[in-house]
């Protein structure tokens, strides 16, 4: 039986030949450069002490140059197992989860036919590019311009404009004598039993050509220009071409990135990926409008390195991160993981670069955690397990996720690095003073690894890193009480109060509250009185959470920031405040980093770096910190309050 050439490709194309190669010959550690999927190997055709033989994922092929063997996939488990050739490909077809094509005489011929259909599907790139550049295009052109794309990055992703018209592609296709059998078999028109005349399927949308593993058209993706159209992104529907759950959006370009350096980066919708690729991220790729798929996680691994899940940080977004935990988990291989990263609530990674900059998505990426930790959380977060019962429930349910793990060897260091886990984790309950003390011997990479583990597990649950619905933390407290006692500091300082990066729940409504009342009074020429700051915050509902603030400064007798004290000293004692604030945020923005050095490395250097930043934590966050700030510049100290 003869297979076409797109058949073998498309098997070529989803196993890296060093996969099968693998299986047979040892790889030299040395000589191999595994990120770029580059191997040498002694030969396993002819024997040879040092390796002469080298295969390429790249180009999917091998080449000995110590006895001239090469060839590809097919080549070599003929040449080596002495298999024939169809044995092989069907071999490797079901491998590579390819169906084998119908035993017909019609076979070819529909092969031909697709080889057609992608010429269709570029016919069709190239109108709604062109579309995008006529007067129709005009409003599709303005809106691109809003939300900051580029005509280069448009370009480069072959953006274009549906028009506004039930038969302009369909025309523009019968003009060029193609087929009606094709636009309908290419998702380009709806089409039916009940409807009389075929239409356009995409009409008044921009355009996001969707390219397959090697850069050919195989399907569209439209987004809405009105709110008021049903769907905001309507993709092609599936055809010959297109299975949407075995896609990933702009897959080529960044598999070709990562080989440059870099790790994939999944996110969630076409915006982002070009968001991302016009701020420097190049790796960047998207599933199209489903929850990660098991295909789309392998293709995503195919690419190599450690690929890293984008998440919005609200609940949904946590969700959806779960969820994709437990599609990676079956499929882990020894060496393949992914990493989390979670966004700020609500925002996606377009939005993000939008406000924040590119530097703000580089530390969302910095500070992605494994897929290990997001496990463990997941099982873990908000539970008490204060009863040996729970406990062990805790336990059960982790071992049975952890059993999903087709691998048997992932999952032994899986079940290790759970019970590691837990044992620092209820160790720590019973020992909360032990935690840190430096062990001086016998200290092994377990016994550094569940340090590690109630180091950070503590830190990330102090009040600065991550605050929970507890007290609100004293020097925000403070900050926030000062503006509404001397509102002179809120009109004159109002930029640096709007940029505050506040996280207690409680005081974030508070300082919300009271960035609108200086938001209305800067439209008047008035100067409001503390009284009428206070108002303003209680007529937003918040009484009883200003009550609380007010409480807090007076319990812990921080006159400066009281009505009674002098503008001076109320201006300065913020000020500090302010620094120490920010400083208090980089340095748990530091920890994470440590953290994440510390879990790659495992190195006592990086442990005491994890211990050293605990402590100045710790330090800063203390109400010390916060009177030292106050006081200083008055010349007083604490005691004298
Ligand atoms: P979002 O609604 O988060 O949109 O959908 P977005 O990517 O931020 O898009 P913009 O910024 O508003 O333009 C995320 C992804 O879900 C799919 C699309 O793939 C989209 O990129 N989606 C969304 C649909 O398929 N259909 C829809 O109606 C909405
Ligand atoms: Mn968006």
């Amino acid at each position: 039986m003869r297979f076409t050439p797109s058949f073998l490709d498309e098997i070529r194309d989803r196993i890296p030949i060093a996969d099968i190669i693998g299986r047979r010959v040892t790889f030299d550690r040395k000589k191999s450069n595994q990120s770029k999927g580059d191997f040498w190997a002694c030969c396993p055709f002819h024997g040879e002490k040092s390796p002469s033989f080298h295969c390429e994922n790249q180009k999917g092929r091998y080449h000995c140059f110590g006895c001239g063997v090469s060839g590809d996939h097919f080549r070599f488990l003929t040449e080596l197992d002495g298999i024939s050739f169809p044995e092989a490909v069907e071999r490797l077809a079901d491998e590579a989860g390819v169906a084998m094509p119908a035993i017909d005489p019609q076979a070819a011929a529909r092969e031909k036919k697709k080889a057609s259909l992608y010429d269709v599907m570029q016919l069709a790139v190239q109108f709604f590019r062109d579309q995008l550049q006529t007067a129709d295009g005009a409003h599709a052109r303005a809106y691109l311009r809003d939300r900051r794309l580029s005509p280069d990055v448009q370009n480069q992703f072959g953006l274009g404009y549906a028009p506004a018209s039930r038969s302009a592609l369909k025309e523009f296709l019968a003009s060029k004598d193609i087929e009606r059998e094709k636009i309908e078999a290419c998702g380009l028109v709806v089409y039916g039993p009940e409807i009389a005349v075929s239409y356009d399927r995409f009409r008044d949308r921009i355009m996001f050509p969707i390219l397959d593993a090697r850069s050919r058209p195989i399907a569209f993706g439209g987004r809405a220009l009105s709110a008021d159209v049903p769907a905001k992104y309507l993709n092609s529907p599936e055809t010959e071409l297109f299975s949407k759950s075995r896609v990933l959006y702009n897959y080529a370009k960044a598999r070709k990135a990562v080989e440059r350096g870099g790790n994939l980066i999944v996110c969630e919708g076409y915006m982002d990926v070009i968001a991302l690729h016009a701020a420097g991220f190049e790796t960047a790729v998207a599933p199209l409008g489903t929850a990660l798929t098991e295909q789309q996680v392998e293709l995503a691994w195919r690419v190599g390195g450690e690929p890293v899940l984008c998440f919005d940080g609200d609940d949904a977004g946590l969700r959806a991160a779960f969820r994709s935990v437990d599609t990676a988990l079956a499929h882990l291989k020894p060496g393949r993981s992914l990493r989390f990263a979670l966004l700020p609530e609500g925002e996606d990674p377009d939005d993000l670069i939008g406000r924040a900059g590119p530097e703000a998505f580089q530390q969302v990426l910095e500070t992605s955690r494994p897929l290990a930790d997001m496990l463990w959380s997941r099982e873990t977060q908000g539970g008490v397990f204060d009863t040996p019962e729970k406990r062990a429930d805790l336990e059960r349910t982790l071992f049975g996720v952890v059993s999903q793990i087709g691998d048997e060897s992932v999952k032994r260091h899986y079940q290790q690095d759970m019970r590691d886990r837990l044992s620092s984790f209820f160790g720590a309950v019973e020992q909360p003073n032990a935690r840190y003390g430096k062990q001086s011997d016998g200290q092994n990479r377990r016994g550094l690894s569940s340090k590690r583990f109630s180091v950070s597990e503590s830190l990330m649950n102090s009040s600065l890193v991550k605050v929970g619905p507890g007290i609100p933390p004293l020097r925000e407290t403070a900050l926030l009480v000062t503006v509404i006692n001397h509102p002179t500091i809120g009109l004159a300082r109002f930029d640096e109060l709007a940029g505050l990066k506040i996280d207690h729940p409680v005081l974030k409504q508070v300082h919300n509250a009271l960035l609108n009342v200086f938001a209305d009074a800067g439209e008047t020429d008035d100067q409001p009185t503390p009284d009428a700051v206070k108002k303003g915050i209680e007529n937003q509902g918040f009484a009883g959470e200003l009550k609380l603030l007010d409480s807090q400064i007076r319990n812990n007798r921080v006159w400066q920031v009281l009505a009674e004290a002098a503008f001076e000293d109320a201006l300065d004692g913020w000020l500090q405040a302010l620094a120490l604030h920010d400083r208090a945020r980089n340095l748990s923005n530091e920890l994470r980093v440590a953290e994440r050095q510390f879990e790659q490395h495992g190195d006592e250097a990086s442990f005491d770096r994890l211990v050293v930043l605990k402590q100045e934590l710790e330090r800063e966050q203390g109400t010390e910190a916060l009177i030292e700030g106050f006081g200083l510049p008055s010349g007083r100290t604490a005691r004298n309050f």
